[in-house]
């Protein structure tokens, strides 16, 4: 049995470590990127910088805190034996570079995303925008916050006023469903937002700059720190029917606009097709 770690812990180291990643990012970019190649598709792009951020990411939470696995998107699991089961076993859970693709375009949105979960909760997260440096934070229970100032989500209850940030898949079977979605929500919403970087879109409706956020087919690395930081500024993130937040959808709505998207979004079968 491990002792649990306190959520501001793991939240310190976090800090420590997506700070040194969104230097190495940033830097990285400005060096002009390399290494391009494709994953899963002609525009699921991965460059050096990907790779490069996430083992240095590795390398520093095995020195922080040698016992815990990590989770992360270019390297998989960490490998070493299953703790899962083991009380107050840690996982950290990173996304080394979210937006790649503005990455590689020099949009300066992308992000190192890093969360830390306990017993298969997460409780401490980060996401820092390598490009600018803003940075958002939240610890279970703690709330959510940004340079000093608590966050707090949009109070918007008209759903017809509601902006709402989303993004797409790689995959273009999957591209065409939710785009179908997409043309038949517009209509019924304020406007859409597609940023391209999952954790800073849930970071921003943390703060209230967009009203909502939905999205089919995230990974766990595209949600785990910005998911705690949404929760803990009060939007309700979930899937469909009462599903926990996943690979089908992630809705991240305030408690006044949840209800009406998610029925929308129901309706429309976002966490169908491909
Ligand atoms: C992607 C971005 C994008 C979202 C995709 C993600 P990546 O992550 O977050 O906004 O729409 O679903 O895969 O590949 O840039 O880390
Ligand atoms: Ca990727
Ligand atoms: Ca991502
Ligand atoms: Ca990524």
């Amino acid at each position: 049995q491990d002792t649990a770690p306190a959520p501001g812990e793991l939240l310190e180291i976090a800090l420590v470590v997506a700070r040194e990643a969104a230097d190495t990012a940033r830097v990285m970019r400005v060096e002009g990127v390399s290494g391009v190649t494709t994953k899963s598709t002609r525009t699921d792009v991965v460059t050096a910088a990907d790779r490069a951020v996430e083992r240095q990411v590795l390398a520093a939470l095995r020195e922080a805190r040698p016992q815990d696995t990590v989770l992360g998107e270019e390297y998989g699991d960490s490998g070493g034996p299953d703790r899962s089961a083991v009380p107050g076993a840690v996982r950290w859970i990173v996304d080394p570079i979210d937006g790649t693709v503005n990455y590689l375009y020099g949009l300066p949105q992308y992000a190192v995303s890093l969360a830390a979960e306990v017993d298969g909760v997460v409780v401490a997260g980060v996401v820092r925008n390598a490009a600018t440096g803003d940075e958002w934070t939240a610890t279970r229970g703690g709330g959510a916050y940004r340079a000093g100032r608590r966050l707090r989500c949009s109070t918007e209850t008209d759903l017809g006023q509601a902006l709402v940030a989303t993004g797409f898949g790689y995959d273009s079977a999957r591209r065409v469903h939710q785009a179908r979605v997409l043309a038949q929500l517009i209509p019924q919403i304020r406007d859409i937002r597609r940023f391209g970087a999952a954790a800073l879109d849930l970071c921003l409706a943390a703060e209230g700059a967009v009203d909502a956020y939905y999205e089919k087919g995230l990974a766990a690395w595209d949600l785990a720190a910005g998911g705690l930081i949404a929760a803990e500024a009060g939007l309700r993130v979930a899937g469909l029917a009462g599903a926990a937040a996943g690979p089908d959808l992630v809705i991240a709505a305030p408690p006044t606009l949840f209800e009406p998207l998610h029925d929308l979004l129901a309706g429309l079968d976002a966490s169908g097709g491909p």
